[in-house]
């Protein structure tokens, strides 16, 4: 079943626009059964989607880990799963690049999501064979299929052309990924994590990727943010159950 996730970054820009989006999937949803479809909004908004989120499922796009010092602005794990998430996207390059995150700090809230029990959607993008082999450092095989790996590249993340990396070389940083799962863990584990890509997703590309590249899953951005463009992603993954 492919994944596909709804990354609204800082938008939009009030609660009822939220809401409308939110309610014209959820009202399509229940229709399509072959895809899981989560839906991260900013923070403020999940006290109030969450009552009316039936299959969607919610995430949070960031996260801090759990402890007992006082971290000013910050939203723990368990507050996120008190408001109904089951997931949270960490390690984003735009959080990377513009918050200075490292992957010793993606590490450390990987680790305490996933202690809390949410899924964790973890990103990598330049560097993608060394930013796993830091950012999953000391966590233990047996969590592994909670977390799934988004291949987005910096340089292909709201292009506004909508182009894309090419599916050739999608496939193969698929298999970097792969191998360098398998090395940290056991193939049977590597096995069951899921790989997505992320950047520029849209309705016209998606029937491309979904044809050549194998990838189990998508995290939109832009596209996300209009339910007509968003659900037409979803249905062609929703018929294309192909992969884990
Ligand atoms: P995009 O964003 O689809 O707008 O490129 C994807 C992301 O950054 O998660």
């Amino acid at each position: 079943m492919k994944l596909v996730i709804a990354n609204w970054k800082n938008n939009p820009k009030i609660l009822a626009q939220a809401k409308r989006i939110f309610l014209s999937v959820k009202k399509r949803a229940g229709q399509l059964k072959n895809v899981e479809i989560v839906i991260c909004p900013p923070f403020l908004y999940l006290p109030e989607l969450s009552i009316s989120r039936s299959r969607l499922k919610l995430g949070g796009q960031d996260c801090s880990w759990e402890g007992s010092i006082p971290l000013t602005g910050e939203v723990t794990p368990s507050m996120l799963k008190s408001f109904g998430a089951e997931y949270v996207i960490l390690g984003h390059s735009e959080r990377r690049r513009y918050f200075q995150e490292t992957d010793a700090v993606i590490n450390r809230k990987i680790k305490s999501a996933l202690k809390t029990g949410l899924k964790v959607i973890f990103c990598v993008g330049e560097d993608p064979r060394n930013q796993i082999k830091k950012g999953l450092k000391g966590i233990r095989g047996g969590v592994m299929p909670q977390v799934a790996i988004v291949y987005e590249p910096l340089s292909a993340i709201s292009t506004q052309k909508g182009s894309l990396v090419v599916p050739a070389e999608l496939r193969q940083k698929k298999t970097l990924i792969q191998n360098a799962l398998k090395q940290m863990f056991s193939r049977t584990v590597s096995q069951k994590i899921k790989i997505i890509y992320g950047g520029s997703v849209d309705e016209k590309n998606i029937k491309t990727l979904l044809k050549e590249t194998e990838m189990d899953g998508f995290l939109i951005g832009q596209a996300s943010l209009s339910s007509s463009r968003f659900l037409k992603i979803v249905q062609f993954c929703n018929r294309n159950r192909r992969t884990t």
